[in-house]
């Protein structure tokens, strides 16, 4: 199990130090959520902040974009060290085009499906996609109930996998503590996002070891 704690609920004053701990702590992936005020309700940090912590860390860096038209940043994220950009598939009229444009980029390219949205959605992407990401909370907030309709859109993604001879990740977003990321895996998830779990343990080691 892959385990990429969500920057989002790292301490904004001393982000450096706060993401070197958590590497330091055993996170595999650091998932950075970027927030334009459009598509989600709030604003987080955009390329030039992730491009400044990016040296002092070295692991995956895994960019979820939740940006209306994220063509528009693809090449910035990039450029600011992104390993993995993930774009939502209802954010843009031309997911497949992003994808293409993410891959050209030289980077992994992931989807991702908000709450409301079904697999079938994403169907005719997932043979160029590396990774797909099921959102368990609507996005735009750390700190929220976990959804459980994500457990079976895992299982269907991981079925589909299978039938199909696919490769992509699966990977789970939002409200995801030791109960919720045990449903996950059990589904066929690879990948959990953690934020508020994580920062918020009396032992981030502990916190990110029960994950996995
Ligand atoms: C939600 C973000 C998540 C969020 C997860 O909009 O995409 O990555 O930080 O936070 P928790 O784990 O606290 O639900
Ligand atoms: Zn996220």
């Amino acid at each position: 199990m892959i385990i990429a704690p969500s920057i989002l609920s790292a301490d904004f004053s001393r982000l450096g130090d706060s993401l070197k701990e958590t590497v330091d702590a055993g996170a595999d992936w650091l998932h950075i959520d970027m927030m334009d005020g459009t598509f989600v309700p709030n604003i987080s940090f955009g390329p030039m902040v992730m491009a400044a912590v990016r040296p002092l860390v070295d692991c995956v860096f895994d960019c979820h974009l939740m940006i209306d038209q994220p063509e528009r940043y693809i090449q910035a994220v990039v450029d600011a060290g992104a390993d993995y950009v993930t774009i939502h598939v209802e954010a843009t009229a031309h997911p497949h085009r992003a994808i293409q444009m993410i891959k050209q980029a030289g980077v992994k390219a992931g989807v991702v499906i908000n709450p409301g949205t079904p697999v079938s959605a994403i169907e005719p992407l997932l043979a160029d996609c590396d990774l797909v990401l099921v959102m368990s909370v609507n996005p735009g907030f750390g700190g929220q109930k976990f959804i459980p309709n994500a457990v079976d859109k895992v299982a269907q993604l991981a079925h589909i996998r299978q039938e199909k001879g696919y490769d992509y990740l699966i990977e789970v977003d939002g409200g995801i503590n030791e109960q919720t990321g045990a449903q996950c895996k059990a589904a066929g998830a690879d990948v959990l996002v953690a934020g508020s779990y994580v920062y918020k343990h009396a032992n981030m080691r502990q916190a990110i070891d029960s994950l996995r």
